[in-house]
């Protein structure tokens, strides 16, 4: 597992609570909503952290469907699992993107929300993600812009950089570094899916809680720890993140995000 894709120990609380309402919650809405306009039977999350789409996924979703919501990190599907009771029609599995382990044909929708930037290797996910759909099957995913339509991770990317000489922890070039439309829809095609569309979609996040973010901006991803390793402190970090956040958002609490939407399908005998 790479460093970026360590989302274990306490960062699963701090990227729930902090991370989640401000980040997260917004663009779950509209994804298990794009999940439900295909009315879909056996629905595989991957990479479905502390559950924050699975609860969209589950109101939105008929009774009867069946869900299966996975991730490489234990830690994170324990909060996500934690959110639900043992009637609603979840399972919660470990599984890793890249290698599934799910028979060939076995869902109607795949849906993965802000992971597939962590995957090592992008396109053998895809491919894994067309073998286990069945024909007519959607896959529906999502990926942040860059720092520029993002500031909050630039913000926090250079402000943690600021106490580093040499090598600045790289955490968050990973979730923003994935965002070129042509190639990411030419990489999918060539994992076999057919009517690829991407779509931008811009957010307007309200701020209510700038302190709580930025604690989770450093302790809500593996970060942390690469701060640590390279001799740095994390509170430190913190209290540097908190005034850079004021000083950008302090006024108005609005938080620009943009994300890119992309959905594919299996075509019957591909
Ligand atoms: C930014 S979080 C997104 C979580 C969730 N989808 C959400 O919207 O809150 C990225 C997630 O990808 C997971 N992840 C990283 N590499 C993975 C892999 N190879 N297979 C499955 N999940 C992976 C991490 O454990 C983490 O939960």
């Amino acid at each position: 597992m790479s460093n970026a894709a360590n989302f274990s120990g306490t960062i699963p609380s701090y990227y729930d609570n902090g991370l989640g309402p401000n980040l997260f919650t917004f663009y779950a809405q509209d994804i298990s909503r794009r999940v439900a306009d295909t009315r879909p039977q056996n629905v595989l999350e991957l990479a479905a952290g502390t559950g924050i789409v699975t609860k969209y996924l589950h109101r939105d979703l008929a009774d009867s469907t069946n869900i299966i919501a996975t991730d490489l990190n234990q830690a994170m599907l324990d909060i996500a699992q934690s959110k639900f009771s043992e009637n609603d029609n979840i399972k919660f599995q470990a599984a890793d993107a890249v290698d599934l382990p799910f028979e060939n044909d076995t869902f109607d929708t795949l849906i993965c929300q802000f992971g597939i930037m962590f995957f090592p290797d992008k396109l053998q996910s895809l491919k894994e993600a067309h073998r286990v759909l069945k024909d007519d099957g959607h896959y529906i995913f999502n990926v942040w812009r860059s720092w520029a339509e993002n500031p909050f991770a630039k913000i926090a990317h250079e402000t943690i950089a600021s106490f580093f000489d040499d090598e600045p922890p790289k955490f968050y070039e990973t979730p923003f570094g994935y965002h070129e439309i042509d190639e990411i829809c030419e990489t999918v095609k060539k994992a076999g899916f057919s009517n690829v569309t991407a779509q931008k979609l811009k957010h307007t996040a309200p701020l209510t809680d700038i302190p709580a973010f930025a604690k989770a901006l450093v302790y809500g991803n593996p970060i942390a720890e690469e701060i640590i390793s390279l001799g740095g402190d994390p509170d430190r970090a913190v209290t540097a993140v908190e005034a850079s956040l004021y000083e950008s958002f302090g006024i108005t609490k609005n938080m620009p995000l943009e994300a890119i939407v992309f959905s594919a399908k299996k075509a019957k005998g591909e």
